[in-house]
């Protein structure tokens, strides 16, 4: 198993590349190839069909279930064929349904990790202390999560029930997570710190933080022999709290090249003049955020 680095399925389905199931088998089975065995899912992922393609996948790949870590996520409701409006699901009866449903999706009698897709504004968390510890002593949840979550509200329910890591979005194009606490709890707990869109959707949506890097992150590429995908991961995986990148290529060549970040380390002033251009304006300073 290849340490800190889980793939991402959100762009597998209808969301991203409409992999057949062949298609997304032969994927399972060239990450299971490079020892790359945890994959993150979520319900929601594909209009709600990104489970039961993997689930087709996993059948067809020959892997047996228990040389993956598979993780899934549940809370909240896609509007859609089964919701009129974006809202989240924290209660008991949605938690219990989600998890039936994936266990059958994704063709498996236990879940590996189950996250809690979003702080729900409604969450009562003496409902979830309860629903999260029948799903531990059934046997279908191994172990939990949550994503999202600021990082008051994960210690609340930490100080409840045992986590094991609060999954972010964070990048050098979306560094916010370094300035609201989340990753510096995270690190504090001695957690793995799962991001995700790692290379802030550097080359699917640009935003003005990416249009600001892009001459420094070529010349940063260039002085350290690496391409631009390994700088923006180089760049999360500095922060020292055991970052856990969730690589949402769909294409195991990219894949490859993205793991060999893990070997560059930026110097801590290319580090932080990338930083610097991201946000366009130095650190510093008495006043949130920093
Ligand atoms: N918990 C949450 O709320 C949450 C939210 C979002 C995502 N996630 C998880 O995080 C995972 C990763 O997120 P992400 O997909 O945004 O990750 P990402 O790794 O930041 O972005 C992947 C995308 O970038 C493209 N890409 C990468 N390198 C490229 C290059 N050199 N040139 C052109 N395109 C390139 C990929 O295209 P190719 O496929 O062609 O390589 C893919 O479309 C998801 O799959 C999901 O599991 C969780």
């Amino acid at each position: 198993m290849k340490p800190h680095i889980v793939i991402g399925t959100m762009r597998w389905g209808s969301w991203g590349r409409n992999l057949s199931s062949d298609q997304a088998a032969k994927l399972l089975k060239s990450c299971y190839d490079e020892n790359l065995v945890k994959f993150d899912l979520a319900d929601i992922y594909g209009d709600y069909t990104t489970e039961s393609l993997f689930g087709e996948a996993l059948k067809k790949s020959g892997i047996k279930r228990n040389q993956l870590k598979i993780s899934t996520k549940c809370g909240i409701l896609y509007p859609g064929a089964h919701h009129r409006v974006k809202a989240y699901d924290s209660s008991k009866t949605h938690l219990i349904n989600s998890v039936n449903n994936s266990l059958k999706n994704l063709n498996t009698d236990y879940l590996d990790v189950l996250f809690i897709h979003q702080q729900d504004h409604l969450m009562n968390f003496n409902e979830l202390e309860t629903v999260l510890t029948e799903l531990k002593l059934s046997g279908k949840v191994k172990h939990f999560g949550v994503c999202n979550f600021s990082a008051y509200a994960f210690k609340v329910l930490y100080d409840k029930f045992p986590l094991v890591t609060n999954q972010m979005e964070f990048s050098l194009i979306k560094p916010g997570a370094l300035f609201n606490d989340t990753l510096f709890q995270s690190g504090h707990y001695h957690k793995k710190t799962q991001i995700y869109t790692p290379l802030g959707n550097y080359f699917t949506a640009k935003n003005e933080a990416a249009y600001r890097l892009q001459n420094e992150l070529t010349a940063t590429a260039k002085k350290y022999n690496a391409t631009i995908d390994q700088i923006l991961l180089a760049w999360t995986l500095k922060v020292p709290y055991k970052i856990t990148p969730i690589l949402g290529s769909v294409n195991i060549e990219r894949i490859k090249e993205q793991i060999k970040a893990f070997d560059i380390n930026l110097s801590v002033e290319d580090w932080y003049k990338l930083l610097e251009i991201s946000r366009g304006k130095p650190v510093g300073g008495t006043t949130q955020p920093r």
